[in-house]
């Protein structure tokens, strides 16, 4: 296999983590650099579990200087530090793979909406694939840049889309409760997310204004015809990573429970990191792992689904690999399985 030179913007987080050791078990992936605005020790000493695995120095680099080294570009960044860059590395021939929101949404007005700030690079909203394999492939072959998912909407458009797209639910009204492992909110020190204020409890947060319900929205609303309106609420729940997300959506007829799962089953044959499961799953049949876990109840006039992943792989770094996977015509499930 031909090797590609990789750099990881924000190597210091934990979706970073993630992602190195993931590269490592990928054969034609060669990891060139590492940067950070405020370490300069070797990576190892920053994430002790990388100790005889990768030695490689952070380095705080410019654009410039990342592309002068690397063909592709992963970037754990917060939102808007990644399109703050972006373009001096498209133009240099790089490819990049954002971690972060700022390419998943279609429009600048939506964008400042939610996020309270103006686009730093507007003119590509709505050219960028979303990085979700399953839906997207097609689009994500041949990209530069690719919107790697967000966890929570990884979670709940892979349940929900091929329901909606076969007229089995209503787009509108569909509820949405999510929880989270805290590894969900990365590294940074936060009050809510010490130890003993998250530890033995679990709380709701951001309750009708979390960021992922627009990108929810948009995605499963894509080609649908219909208005889409979804009520979502996560959770901080005392693990160290994992997601439930648990969806209730109004039937549009008589759809029994096992249509729906030979629907879901039908949408995802072949597809190596979705798994339609008749039991209820949790969060410990996938963590460590790309996949996906999916089942279906029905309750009254309700279509339940119950999906789980990993945030830290298949909400990001596992999906990012797939993609990376794509874009440079490897195996899709190389370094994942
Ligand atoms: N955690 C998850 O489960 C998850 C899932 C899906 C997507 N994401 C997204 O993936 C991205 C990374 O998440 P994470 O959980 O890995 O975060 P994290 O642990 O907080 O790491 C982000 C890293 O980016 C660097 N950084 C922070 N602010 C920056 C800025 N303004 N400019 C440049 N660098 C900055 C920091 O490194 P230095 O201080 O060393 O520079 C930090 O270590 C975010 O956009 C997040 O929304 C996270």
């Amino acid at each position: 296999m031909k090797k590609t030179k990789i750099a990881i913007l924000g190597a210091t987080g934990y979706t970073a983590l993630e992602l190195m050791k993931l590269l490592l078990r990928h054969e034609a992936a060669e990891i060139v650099a590492l940067t950070s605005r405020q370490e300069d020790r070797p990576v190892c000493l920053v994430h002790p579990s990388l100790t005889g695995r990768l030695d490689l120095p952070l380095e705080n680099l410019t654009p410039e200087q990342v592309a002068d080294r690397a063909e592709c570009v992963f970037s754990c960044l917060p939102h808007t530090a990644t399109a703050a860059v972006a373009p001096a590395l498209l133009q240099r021939g790089v490819k990049v793979i954002d971690f972060g929101a700022d390419y998943r949404l279609n429009s600048a007005e939506v964008f400042r909406k939610w996020y309270g700030v103006e686009h730093p690079d507007a003119g590509r909203l709505g050219h960028v694939p979303y990085g979700l394999p399953e839906l997207f492939r097609e689009k994500i072959r041949g990209a530069s840049l690719v919107a790697n998912p967000g966890c929570y909407p990884t979670s709940s458009i892979l349940p929900l889309t091929p329901l909606i797209k076969a007229g089995m639910i209503e787009p509108e009204d569909i509820i949405i409760d999510s929880k989270s492992g805290v590894s969900g909110a990365g590294r940074k020190p936060s009050l809510k997310n010490l130890y003993p204020e998250c530890n033995e409890a679990i709380s709701a947060y951001a309750v009708g204004t979390h960021r992922h319900l627009p990108e929810i929205e948009q995605v499963i609303g894509a080609g649908s015809g219909k208005k889409v309106s979804v009520f979502f609420t996560p959770h901080l729940t005392p693990m160290d990573r994992g997601i439930l997300t648990t969806t209730y959506s109004k039937v549009t007829g008589e759809v029994a429970e096992e249509e729906a799962l030979e629907e879901l089953r039908r949408f995802y044959a072949g597809e190596p990191f979705v798994q339609v499961v008749d039991a209820l799953p949790s969060t410990k049949d996938v963590i460590y792992t790309n996949r996906c876990h999916i089942t279906v109840r029905r309750v009254g006039a309700r279509l339940l689904t119950i999906s789980v992943i990993d945030n830290l792989i298949k909400g990001a770094s596992g999906a990012a690999v797939q993609n990376f996977n794509i874009l440079f015509d490897y195996p899709e499930t190389t370094a994942l399985l």
